[in-house]
């Protein structure tokens, strides 16, 4: 089968385009013929192995495993030993290491069915960003009906889905985007929407219940001004590919420290793909509530243009690889 691969961390340049064997389903996973994946600042922090410290666990000195790609949606081709939820051919989206190939292995627990309603592509948007949004928002968050939030980075892959999640727990949204963004954040549903090239959310004497923040570009003491005195300030990553481990680290460390000392509650979100929660943002889908916003397709040989597009930090929406 055809598949990326890359031997050394690095930039885009380093991927690779080759033929390899077709993996074989392990205990509890599923062999999916991949028909579209997505890409996420996730994977270019695999390709780069940066912040360095992750290389603890992807690699030292070179990748342990040359397979990129997370998000997926497919057709399933075979079924391990131990899963009963899966049969061939059931069309499933969730997430699958390597999936950035014509196929690619996934534990059936991070599997759904996926909706009708949406192509593969939509589908395949959905995993990492989706689930992000949605464990963001309802658990780190607690969001509540009539509450208003703020989020930075509105326009992207996992703001793109906090917005319409957050306007289907009935919240009030306010955007935060570039000028040519602005549009198209009323369109998908928030209420208000913030030019950061004109206005400074934290300079505004509005005030808001959450901070859900996909960005990474202003101070804790910025953030904390927005905020009502019992509100929430989630941090969600941010930082591009020449974010060191120091910064990221030193950043984590201060937010820690200053936490003890302010009203506001600041829970750290790490977000993890589940059945239960897939089947969640599926239900979101079929209700119309969700409709993932796919702003390029490429083909799988144009991986290293489409995970640039991503590094570039001004997606709108979703970058998808779709897999002939
Ligand atoms: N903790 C976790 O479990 C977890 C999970 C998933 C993702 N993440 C992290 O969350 C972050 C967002 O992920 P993503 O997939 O949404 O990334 P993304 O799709 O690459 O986000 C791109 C968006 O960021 C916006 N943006 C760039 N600069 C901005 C600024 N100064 N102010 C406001 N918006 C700005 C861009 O809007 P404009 O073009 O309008 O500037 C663009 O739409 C990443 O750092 C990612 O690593 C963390």
């Amino acid at each position: 089968m055809q598949a990326v691969v890359y031997r050394r961390y690095g930039s885009p340049d380093v991927l690779e385009f080759q033929e390899i064997p077709k993996p074989t389903p392990a205990e509890g996973e599923v062999l999916i013929r991949v028909h579209a994946a997505s890409v996420n600042p996730y994977d270019w922090h695999f390709l780069r192995g940066t912040p360095s410290f992750i290389r603890l666990f992807t690699g030292m000195s070179r990748p342990k495993s040359p397979r990129l790609g997370a998000d997926v949606a497919g057709t399933i081709e075979a079924v391990g030993a131990k899963v009963a939820q899966f049969m061939i051919g059931d069309e499933v989206f969730g997430t699958a290491k390597g999936s950035f190939a014509e196929y690619a292995c996934a534990v059936a627990s991070q599997l759904a069915v996926k909706p009708q309603e949406i192509s593969f592509e939509q589908a395949a948007c959905l995993p990492i960003a989706g689930i992000t949004a949605l464990q963001g928002l309802r658990d780190k968050g607690d969001i509540q009906t009539g509450q208003a939030i703020l989020i930075n980075g509105a326009a992207g892959g996992v703001g793109t889905f906090a917005v319409q999640i957050a306007k289907s727990l009935g919240v009030r949204v306010t955007g935060v985007c570039s000028t040519g963004n602005i549009d198209f954040l009323r369109s998908i549903g928030a209420d208000e929407v913030i030019d950061y090239t004109r206005e400074d959310f934290a300079r505004s004497t509005k005030l808001y219940d959450l901070l859900f923040d996909l960005v990474g570009n202003r101070s804790l003491a910025d953030y904390l001004r927005a905020l009502h005195p019992r509100g929430t300030y989630i941090s969600c990553g941010g930082g591009g590919p020449e974010n060191s481990t120091w910064n990221l680290l030193s950043g984590l460390l201060a937010n820690a420290i200053r936490s003890r000392f302010v009203s506001q509650k600041m829970p750290g979100l790490f977000a993890k793909v589940n059945s239960g929660d897939l089947a969640t943002l599926a239900a979101l889908v079929q209700a119309g509530k969700v409709v993932p916003v796919v702003n390029r397709t490429y083909a799988l040989r144009e991986i290293a243009e489409a995970v640039r597009q991503v590094e570039s930090g001004h997606v709108r929406g979703k970058v998808v690889i779709a897999i002939a």
